[in-house]
């Protein structure tokens, strides 16, 4: 089994691009709903959520860990593999490297949550990937709550999108790298905004192919998959829907 985890639902995003990779796979997400959001804890709340998870995952029987989550990620992975040297652990990081390459105005932005913001991963990222190139870092506090909610259509935040993205295009940022699982939900007001101006950046089919390298024996599975959160387990069914995607609905165990 193949454990994948966010904080809520920003990782269903990944996970959709996990299951066409692996069709035969078995899943099991756990969403941390009960602490969501991460991005405004500190590192070590961060860090002890992901130890949390990663044991019970590894408990039940996973062998390979996905890290569906940014801010995680940047906060606690290294952290999560020294706990389960035995455990392949993919984690999920903005797509620094493909905006940098692919940038054609040599400008390029990164949404991300208020930790990943200012990890110093991300700064890493962006010194060996995106060097030549000016790399904006916007917070975006709000985001994944809203996303949370499945408040993809509020006002406030269609005018919260506009209002941190309009200057970045105005600057002639070309890729919006979206640094956040979550931000996938609002890819279509993001999209809007960008127009011909600027492309997405998602990893999340980057996130599975990688996934798929490592997995062996885990890619024959059953097809299944189990969903658990640590507060609300039910929404996160009900939310597959609201979210387009059923496709997981039906394989949901
Ligand atoms: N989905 C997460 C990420 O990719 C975290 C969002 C949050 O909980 O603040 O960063």
């Amino acid at each position: 089994m193949i454990g994948v985890f966010d904080s809520g639902l920003g990782g269903l995003s990944v996970l959709a691009a996990l299951v066409d990779a692996l069709p035969q796979a078995d899943f099991i997400y756990f969403a941390d709903t009960a602490h969501v959001p991460y991005g405004d804890k500190s590192d070590a709340q961060i860090q002890a959520r992901v130890l949390d998870i990663g044991s019970h995952l590894v408990e039940i029987g996973c062998k390979l860990l996905v890290v569906a989550c940014n801010t995680a990620t940047a906060t606690a992975v290294e952290a999560l593999r020294q706990a389960h040297p035995g455990i392949p652990v993919v984690g999920v990081e903005p797509g620094i490297k493909p905006a940098a390459q692919t940038s054609v105005s040599r400008r390029i932005a990164v949404l991300t949550t208020e930790a990943t913001a200012k990890s110093a991963r991300l700064a890493h990222l962006i010194r060996i990937h995106a060097a030549d190139v000016e790399v904006f870092i916007e917070p975006c506090p709000g985001w994944a709550t809203k996303v949370e909610q499945l408040n993809l259509n509020d006002p406030t935040l269609i005018n919260d999108v506009r209002q941190r993205v309009q200057p970045l295009l105005d600057q002639g940022v070309d890729r919006l790298v979206l640094g956040c699982t979550h931000y996938s939900f609002l890819s279509p007001h993001l999209r809007a905004l960008a127009g011909t101006h600027a492309t997405l950046v998602d990893v999340a089919e980057a996130v599975a192919r990688q996934t798929r390298r490592l997995a062996g024996s885990l890619a024959q599975g059953h097809g299944k998959l189990l969903l658990e959160a640590s507060a609300h387990p039910e929404k996160l069914h009900a939310a597959l829907d609201r979210l387009h995607l059923s496709r997981l609905a039906t394989r949901a165990v």
